[in-house]
């Protein structure tokens, strides 16, 4: 692995989760570092049975022996984070923790503003949880950092020099990006887009590492693209056509029924483009076709499904290396020994 960052090649809700958690039991990285914007986004892990909705702890946690990082470019809410800690402890979170001491902090005043304001809350649709505005009081140069709080004062390291120094003594990294490509500030469909840009380049800097140190990186399509807020969705269908084809999701943070399109190969391309990919995962593949409900070898899955997953390598030139057949951790089919 080395360096490995994850991106979403969509407008987030990918299955990052599932993806994330499958690579980091499967091959343990030493750290996994979380970029991204903060805690609007919201990873479902499934850890044996059970299921949890996690916003701010790097979704790699089952992974028991990993430090778990959150880069200076996150925005932390201190009390998301540290109910999170507290709801993971069995996974001993508390312990492998290192937040950075420049991330940016939001406050009640974010959230507050984000939820009145009619342009962000209505117009745009934002996930309320304080983010753009956060990020606004950060380029004004007075947003709080870390470092100014208390109660994360015992999580507090430089992410950046732990990464360079496990990657320095040939140790692995795993970079979990958050959102998906077109929600970013600046390659999204803006202005209905988060506060940031979100694409690999960005989840480097966020943790502090330059880009020649990243060796793959993987960007993760769902077989059925959804979106949450409002926004250009080309290939989107009505929600009495999701409903029929049994996709109707709600959002893990705000709750909010997600908008359903067909898989959109061009857009596809566009993805894995802007985050230099070297590999790609699809999830979803029992949604596409249900009879490849947890399969976990290739050649046992439907002609459908194949084809579905050869036209997405011919049209974006990289190799599909993961394939989710279902939430569960082990619903899934790797190929990266062969394809890589
Ligand atoms: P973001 O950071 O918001 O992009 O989160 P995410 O990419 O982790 O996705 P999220 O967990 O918000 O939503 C994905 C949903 O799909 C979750 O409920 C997962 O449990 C589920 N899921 C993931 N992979 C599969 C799969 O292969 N099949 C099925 N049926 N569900 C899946
Ligand atoms: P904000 O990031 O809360 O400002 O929201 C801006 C837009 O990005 C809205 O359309 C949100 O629904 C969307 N968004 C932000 N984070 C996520 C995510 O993790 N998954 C899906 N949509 C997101
Ligand atoms: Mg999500």
């Amino acid at each position: 692995m080395s360096c490995l960052i994850i991106v979403g090649g969509q407008w987030g809700d990918e299955g990052k989760g599932k993806v994330i958690s499958y690579i980091c039991s499967k091959d343990k990285p030493d750290v996994i570092a979380r970029g991204g914007v903060g805690p609007n986004a919201g990873h479902t892990v499934n850890v044996k049975g059970k299921s949890y909705g996690i916003r701010m702890v790097p979704t790699g946690f089952p992974h028991k022996e990993a430090k778990l990082a959150i880069g200076a470019g996150v925005l932390v809410d201190p009390e998301v984070l540290l109910k999170e800690v507290e709801m993971l402890k069995e996974f001993n979170v508390k312990e492998r923790l290192i937040v950075d001491y420049r991330a940016g902090i939001i406050e009640e005043k974010h959230k507050l503003m984000d939820r009145q304001d009619e342009h962000l809350s209505k117009e745009i649709g934002t996930t309320g949880s304080g983010c753009g505005p956060a990020n606004v009081d950060r380029v004004l140069r007075i947003l709080k950092q870390a470092k100014d709080i208390e109660e994360l004062k015992e999580f507090l390291g430089d992410v950046s020099e732990l990464l360079n120094d496990t990657l320095d003594n040939g140790g692995d990294v795993l970079i979990e990006g958050t959102q998906g490509t077109f929600l970013s500030l600046y390659y999204g469909t803006y202005p209905y887009v988060t506060s940031k840009d979100t694409t690999a380049s960005s989840f480097a800097a966020d943790v502090g590492i330059g880009p020649t140190k990243v060796d793959d990186v993987l960007v993760v399509f769902k077989s059925y693209p959804t979106r949450v807020g409002a926004g250009p969705f080309p290939t989107e269908m009505s929600e009495e056509e999701a409903e029929r084809l049994g996709l109707v999701e709600y959002g893990t943070v705000t709750g909010r029924r997600r908008r359903v399109g067909y898989f959109d190969f061009e857009m596809a391309k566009k993805a894995c483009r802007l985050n230099g990919a070297t590999q790609i995962a699809i999830t979803g593949l029992d949604k596409y076709d249900k009879s490849c409900y947890g399969v976990r070898e290739y050649n046992k899955l439907t002609k459908k499904a194949r084809d579905f997953i050869e036209k997405i390598e011919e049209v974006t030139k990289v190799p599909v290396t993961i394939i989710s057949t279902g939430p569960g951790m082990n619903q899934t089919i790797d190929l990266r020994a062969e394809k890589l």
